[in-house]
């Protein structure tokens, strides 16, 4: 089953155009990850599938419903939930005060969402008493996605989760993701510039070449030397 497809879509800011007649399918019980050199447009289909770009072309659809023409704000309540690179918590709040922003939609059943969060990242509880702006990059990434994981999101997409983290911590990360995956049952659309890592987790990539994909295969039949030639500007670590 289809969980999130763009279908054709071309899209951009103003007059620039970065995504050029794109096509993308997210199935169910999935890992899609999106590789590619820097600027190839990863970012912005992640933002188009929340409805933060122009879209001048082409239809996007949530499960069996389009939402091409759905307003940013109500793509959240429809199920998309989206962590990009640099979310910006509410830094004076306390951890689980920002938690408690994120569980908004369902405010009853917080105590028991809140313990799925700190099942992922024990760190997250260690913390909760912490004002946001003092928790470290990593603390915060965890912190991020754990907000967006209160929504209960039918999918998730996730911006470059492991960069500007120490390797400890991207293992940490990674390995949340997975249980995301896994255990809570959640499709996941993931941008990724740790070509390795996101070899080792996706079900399927896809390779974004300029605006358009390049290639899209299952991640075990991808041969890392044949994206060093995708890769050509060198945006993307491959060890
Ligand atoms: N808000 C914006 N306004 C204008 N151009 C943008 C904006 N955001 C990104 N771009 C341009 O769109 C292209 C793709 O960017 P992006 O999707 O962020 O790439 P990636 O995530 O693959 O590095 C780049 O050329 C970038 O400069
Ligand atoms: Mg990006």
């Amino acid at each position: 089953m289809d969980i999130l497809s763009l279908k054709n879509v071309t899209a951009g800011y103003g007059t620039i155009t970065v995504l050029n007649d794109l096509s993308l399918t997210l199935r169910a019980g999935e890992i899609l990850t999106i590789l590619g050199a820097n600027g190839c447009g990863k970012s912005t289909v992640l933002k188009t599938a929340m409805g933060l770009t122009r879209v001048t072309g082409g239809a996007l659809a949530l499960g069996d419903k389009s939402i091409t023409a759905t307003p940013s704000h109500l793509r959240a309540a429809a199920g998309l939930g989206y962590v990009p690179q640099t979310r910006n918590v509410f830094q004076d709040m306390s951890v689980i005060d920002n938690l408690r922003m994120g569980g908004y939609l369902r405010p009853k059943q917080f105590e028991h969402d809140v313990e799925e969060v700190f099942a992922l990242f024990p760190r997250v509880k260690e913390r909760r008493r912490e004002r946001a702006g003092n928790l470290s990059g990593g603390e915060r990434r965890m912190l991020s996605i754990g907000l967006t994981l209160l929504l209960k999101p039918k999918v998730l997409l996730l911006d470059e989760p492991s960069s500007d983290l120490a390797p400890a911590t991207v293992d940490i990360v990674f390995r949340a993701i997975q249980d995301i995956h896994t255990s809570l049952s959640i499709p996941i659309l993931l941008v990724e510039q740790n070509v390795n890592k996101a070899l080792e987790i996706a079900n399927r990539v896809c390779v974004l070449v300029r605006g358009r994909e390049a290639l899209d295969a299952p991640a075990g039949e991808i041969d890392t030397r044949h994206l060093h030639d995708l890769f050509m500007d060198g945006g993307v670590r491959t060890s």
